[in-house]
């Protein structure tokens, strides 16, 4: 392990590029040796390397703070912008990248976002998790397997995703029922699974926010391409957070947070329409990865 993060962080951190980052260091050194001294004096170096870099002035210094100030007035229960800042910061999808590398042909972990509910019913397989009936019906089917192809028998799958008009049921809770376009399905002794629900729309994140201004004065947008969220969990591996994607969604090169990697795309088939409407069809293969062994959490003081 390296002085970052053992707690013994020694002096030749990258970034002590001031006499106060170099100060600060020295005194923590004298006091305290935990983890969170040492992302302490990290931070420490790396926001005094930043200010070496921008030198910022006076005024521009209060606007930040007024920014970061805004940012703590929209976050409560029920909104978190601080989670929105660093989901298209591209914070949130590296620490997820971090925390859950995944092997070669495993499929990646992306995070779970903030619409995710673990009380979703059980429904046998095929059934259909659209409660209201609108929108283009998709079939989905697919396999859950491990790294060497066999299936993963009796996996469980938890799904989410946003209905036609790119909203969550959480979202609305008045005008759609609950748990619509949510399951979670045992998948069968071979790994299988299906089940029916409506073609998702992409959506925006929230724009009426400090967050929302800051990516639009920086000419960035706020989009994320249609997706489908799975988690899926079985004994022996990890569990996997993921989403898959609609290949064909205009905004795919451009997520917001920075979710769609290739093996994420998914192409959603055209199948002839019946009664004048379109209908969609999605295969999938999730591939899981054998549970961690060993791992030394790092937490609270040593
Ligand atoms: C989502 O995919 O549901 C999501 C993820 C991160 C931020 C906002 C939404
Ligand atoms: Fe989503």
């Amino acid at each position: 392990m390296d002085g970052q993060h053992d707690g013994s962080h020694g002096d030749e951190l990258p970034g002590l590029i001031s006499a106060q980052a170099r100060e600060f260091s020295r005194r923590l050194k004298a006091v305290d040796r935990s983890r969170l001294a040492a992302a302490a004096q990290a931070t420490v170096g790396g926001l005094h390397a930043l200010i070496a870099e921008l030198r910022p002035s006076g005024e521009e210094f209060r606007l930040a703070i007024d920014f970061l100030t805004q940012v703590g007035h929209y976050a409560d229960a029920r909104r978190q912008e601080w989670v929105l800042l660093a989901d298209v910061l591209g914070v949130s999808s590296l620490i997820e990248d971090q925390n859950n590398p995944r092997p070669a042909g495993a499929t990646p972990n992306t995070v779970a976002g903030p619409f995710f509910r673990s009380d979703a019913p059980e429904m046998p397989l095929g059934a259909n998790i659209s409660r209201d009936g609108k929108g283009e019906p998709l079939d989905v089917s697919g396999r859950i397997v491990a790294l060497d192809g066999l299936g993963v028998g009796g996996a469980l799958l938890e799904i989410w995703h946003a209905n036609a008009e790119g909203l969550y049921e959480n979202q609305e809770p008045d005008w759609q029922p609950e748990f619509n376009l949510r399951g979670r399905f045992r998948a069968d002794a071979q790994g299988r699974f299906h089940f029916q629900t409506v073609k998702p729309k992409g959506y925006t994140l929230p724009s009426d926010g400090p967050v929302g201004q800051l990516v639009s004065a920086l000419g960035l947008g706020l989009e994320r391409p249609a997706h489908i969220h799975f988690r899926v969990s079985a004994d022996g591996f990890e569990t996997l957070t993921t989403h898959v994607f609609d290949r064909s969604d205009a905004a795919i090169d451009r997520d917001a947070i920075f979710g769609v990697k290739p093996e994420l795309l998914a192409d959603f088939r055209a199948l002839p329409p019946q009664g004048g409407k379109r209908r969609h069809a999605l295969d999938l293969s999730l591939v899981l990865c054998p549970r961690r062994h060993g791992e030394i959490k790092i937490s609270g003081r040593r």
